[in-house]
């Protein structure tokens, strides 16, 4: 009997299974998030194979020994090529209207992005532009950013609210994540960033401001999930802790606030200053504390010491061409838990693609091929609390996996610009080729 080949509407017919097999190099992550000196452990099974089953991964193995076990399923030819757990990007702004390029040549002319923030443009540009949109048009913005990540190899990203600054406007872009969430194939994991920059209408008021998240906003999503989403955990709740957006002690009122209400926390920590935000999110147990360019050894020490992922976004200062990065080997020294993200965005780096974040560490971080590959997929998975259901192949867990184009893991890294991934399998389906 000829074996029948899996394309993306066969997928459909055959999703209850199907043998992934001749993997060069399959790697599985396996083993749970990786801390410090501990990145960087692949889980590869050289000639591998995997067996996908009702959107599960049902057996790992050598191609030899699954082709023999399951004769009968429908296969995918990996054809000697590397075969990984599909990218978890754990940091986006993915849902906004327009786009800043003319504050892009500003600063290439110059300004800082700060003094453009001050000026009333940056984040308030876009989010001028976002209330405007409504519904329908965010959707439609954001979903065409979407199938750019998941073509390239992204199956999983959490996604931001923050371009809207009202209790109205950013329920409307709360509800734009649940709609694409709910459309699919990318998976979002959704944050609740009213807190994202002063809202213009309190523009001298920063404190007016984030007692109005604390007492009006957050207690509103909360019903409001409740009403829309009950089956679902709540958002988490993130705030940008920075010069000219919110103080120490604002993001402490917001973060406190919000645990008190039972959302998971995470923060914008030390981009541009260092506040103390890094500090507060071990303190406060939040699942991520992101950027931490500026962050002092202390509170790197003190981050290592929690269960708080640090998420590294190299893509922010080569985006606004700054010369610093996230210490990612110190972090790593200390014995930290690290993931990186794209942190997608209009203002410091819009850009879709884990492949090229993964290139960006390398030089960068100063991660090698492995352990940004570690940090982009189960440690990512960690940073927004799903490490037990993605990130790695392990029996039980979601069937989420890339095909590359090439056959040695280290051309991720190596090579940049181009898209080496050929298949993308979501939940068993292959949704891109
Ligand atoms: O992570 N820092 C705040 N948010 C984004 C920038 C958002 C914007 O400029 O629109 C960031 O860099
Ligand atoms: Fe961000």
């Amino acid at each position: 009997m000829p074996r029948r080949r899996v394309s993306p509407g066969g997928a459909l017919r055959y999703n209850f299974g199907m043998l992934i097999h001749s993997a060069s190099q399959l790697l599985t992550l396996a083993g749970g998030p990786q801390r410090g000196a501990d990145l960087g452990r692949l889980g590869i099974i050289s000639d591998g194979a995997v067996l996908v089953r009702e959107g599960q991964i049902a057996a790992l193995g050598s191609s030899r020994e699954l082709r023999a076990a399951y004769a009968h399923e429908p296969a995918l030819d990996a054809a000697g090529k590397v075969v990984l757990p599909g990218f978890v990007d754990p940091h986006t702004h993915l849902i906004f209207a327009g786009d800043r390029a003319a504050e892009f040549e500003l600063r290439l002319e110059g300004k800082t992005y700060l003094e453009i923030l001050a000026a009333g443009g940056g984040i308030l540009s876009s989010v001028r532009a976002s209330r405007q949109a409504g519904l329908a048009e965010l959707v439609a913005q954001a979903q065409a950013r979407a199938a750019v990540m998941l073509r390239h190899g992204t199956t999983t990203a959490e996604a931001k609210t923050g371009y809207g600054l009202t209790t109205e406007s950013e329920l409307i872009q709360l509800a734009a994540v649940l709609l694409l969430d709910e459309e699919g194939p990318l998976e979002l994991a959704p944050t609740f960033l009213g807190a994202h920059a002063v809202a213009p209408e309190y523009e001298e008021d920063a404190q007016g401001y984030t007692d109005l998240v604390c007492r009006a906003m957050l207690p509103e999503v909360r019903r409001w999930w409740q009403q829309h989403a009950a089956q679902r955990p709540l958002p988490f709740v993130d705030v940008f802790c920075e010069t000219g957006a919110f103080s120490l002690a604002q993001s402490r009122q917001i973060l406190t606030t919000a645990r008190a209400l039972g959302f998971p926390l995470k923060i914008h920590a030390d981009e541009f200053d260092n506040l103390g935000g890094a500090g507060l999110a071990a303190e406060l147990g939040a699942v991520s504390a992101d950027h931490l360019v500026k962050t002092s050894p202390a509170e790197l020490a003190a981050l290592a010491g929690s269960n708080t992922v640090a998420v590294a976004l190299p893509c922010t200062p080569f985006g606004l061409a700054e010369p610093h990065y996230t210490p990612a080997r110190e972090i790593l020294q200390a014995g930290g838990l690290l993931a990186i993200a794209s942190d997608l965005n209009p203002g410091t780096a819009w850009c879709e693609s884990m492949q090229f974040v993964i290139a960006l560490a390398c030089r960068y971080l100063r991660l090698t091929p492995a352990q940004a590959i570690a940090a982009a997929t189960i440690n990512a998975a960690a940073a927004i609390g799903r490490a037990d259901r993605i990130g790695s192949l392990e029996i039980g867990k979601q069937a989420d996996l890339i095909v590359l184009g090439v056959d040695d893991y280290r051309q991720l890294g190596y090579r940049f610009g181009a898209n080496l991934v050929q298949t993308v399998v979501k939940k068993g389906r292959v949704v891109a080729q």
